[in-house]
């Protein structure tokens, strides 16, 4: 399979960067060059929408959410018209996005997250000690697809007997056939079997309040248009619960997998974090850089815009491509190198502005535990030629799976 570097890539065709393209999936980032140099306001006719690359230009759009409106949501194939009803923040602009966020985000900041280090821990400890002895394992399945479900499940509060159904229902409901970015069929039963679930043990938190995420959003309050406080409704509820459990799943699950996989292609730098483990938290900012989970977040433009010399018209579909905004050399110097040592200030991998991930303190502590433990048990593992797949979505980019030769 090619490598996932701009690095030694051969040279892009120029001619169209379509985010559903398997083949771009191997390696998008000879396209992504040729879009920050020659198109940096590339326009797709055929698909029907625009591209922005650079890393400042990207900067500025996230940082303008009144222009680069969120609400026809973010993901290519869904943005098809305004998502003003599902309740899910990522989709709402201010001030509305505003007040919703706030009532979540301080079970997320980094005080919060930090108080789980143990749990964490001791959740990743458990599925890699079960793995030792085992002369192969896919790394995927067996560990950074678990962890991350297990993490949430235990602060929302959903039950460990239950979490494999909950996760096979989650992952039912982004599953997509190949040449088909719509869902599937079974997709739409998996998602009426969560919403039944999750009903149920609403009802049960109204009934008998707990200790966990779930019982606190039946509690919170948000103030509506006219500043009367409301309670969340039952739809707001499953949609704050479905919106916490999968954005956090897949893109930890896909964070993990690619430093392992970046880790094994330069094992110069792997000797560098097994001999300096404090190394391990930069190395996280630079896998989200390098080759982030999340590569673009979809906006509508609310104006006309002006950029290099083009205009981008009022209610054009754009992508606002983070995966290439880590690649940029007018940002990051020697861009194609995996350096687990660079100087990183600020990057995209997170997105930026008011929908700025917010597990990103969580992602970043599974991240660090889940490399910790990783290498103290195979610091010097490889990956067989067969044993990588890749997964393909538009805009989620990483390994489906990741099989692992234990040394
Ligand atoms: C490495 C892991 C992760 C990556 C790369 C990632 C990436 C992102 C990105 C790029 C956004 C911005 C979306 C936009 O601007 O439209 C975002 C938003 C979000 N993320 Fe994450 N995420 C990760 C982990 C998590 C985790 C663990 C959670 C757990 C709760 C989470 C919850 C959210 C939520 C709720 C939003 C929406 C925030 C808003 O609209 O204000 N993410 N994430």
């Amino acid at each position: 399979m090619t490598q996932t570097s701009g690095r030694d890539a051969a040279p892009p065709d120029p001619t169209e960067y379509d985010p559903f393209s398997y083949e771009q999936d191997e390696d998008p980032y000879p396209v992504y060059r040729w879009m920050r140099d020659e198109a940096p306001v590339y326009r797709n006719e055929r698909l029907d929408f625009y591209a922005l690359t650079r890393f400042q230009d990207n900067l500025d759009a996230f940082l303008d959410a009144e222009t680069w409106s969120s609400n026809w949501g973010t993901s290519l194939e869904f943005m098809d018209g305004p998502k003003g009803d599902t309740g899910l923040m990522i989709y709402m602009d201010p001030p509305r996005h505003t007040r919703y966020r706030k009532l979540i985000s301080k079970a997320f900041t980094p005080r919060s997250i930090g108080a789980l280090e143990e749990k964490i821990r001791e959740i990743a400890v458990g599925y890699l000690d079960a793995l030792v002895g085992r002369p192969r394992f896919d790394a995927v399945a067996d560990f950074t697809a678990r962890l991350p479900m297990d993490v949430i499940s235990s602060m929302l509060g959903i039950p460990e007997s239950d979490r494999l159904e909950v996760q096979r229902n989650s992952n039912m409901i982004l599953h997509r056939d190949p040449g088909n970015p719509m869902p599937v069929k079974e997709a739409f039963v998996a998602q009426a079997k969560l919403m039944e679930y999750l009903t149920k043990h609403i009802e049960d938190r109204r009934r008998r309040p707990r200790d966990d995420l779930m019982t606190r959003l039946t509690q919170v309050e948000v103030p509506d248009d006219d500043g009367t406080a409301q309670r969340l409704s039952d739809d707001d509820i499953r949609a704050f619960m479905i919106l916490l459990a999968t954005a956090g799943n897949e893109t930890v699950t896909k964070l993990l997998a690619t430093a392992f996989h970046e880790l094994w292609r330069n094992p110069d730098q792997r000797r560098t974090l097994v001999e300096n483990p404090d190394l391990i938290p930069n190395a996280v900012e630079e896998t989200l850089r390098f080759d982030p989970p999340s590569q673009y977040q979809g906006r509508v433009t609310t104006r006309d815009v002006t950029l290099h010399g083009r205009v981008i018209p009022k209610g054009a579909r754009v992508l606002l491509i983070n995966g290439a905004s880590g690649r940029d050399e007018r940002r990051f110097p020697d861009p194609d190198r995996y350096d687990v040592r660079r100087e990183i200030d600020m990057h995209l991998g997170f997105g930026y502005g008011r929908h700025i991930c917010l597990g990103a303190s969580l992602a970043r502590i599974e991240s660090r535990i889940g490399i910790e433990e990783f290498l103290r048990r195979w610091p010097s593992y490889e990956i067989p030629p067969d044993g990588i797949r890749r997964m393909h979505s538009s805009n989620v980019r990483g390994f489906s799976g990741l099989q692992i030769d234990a040394r």
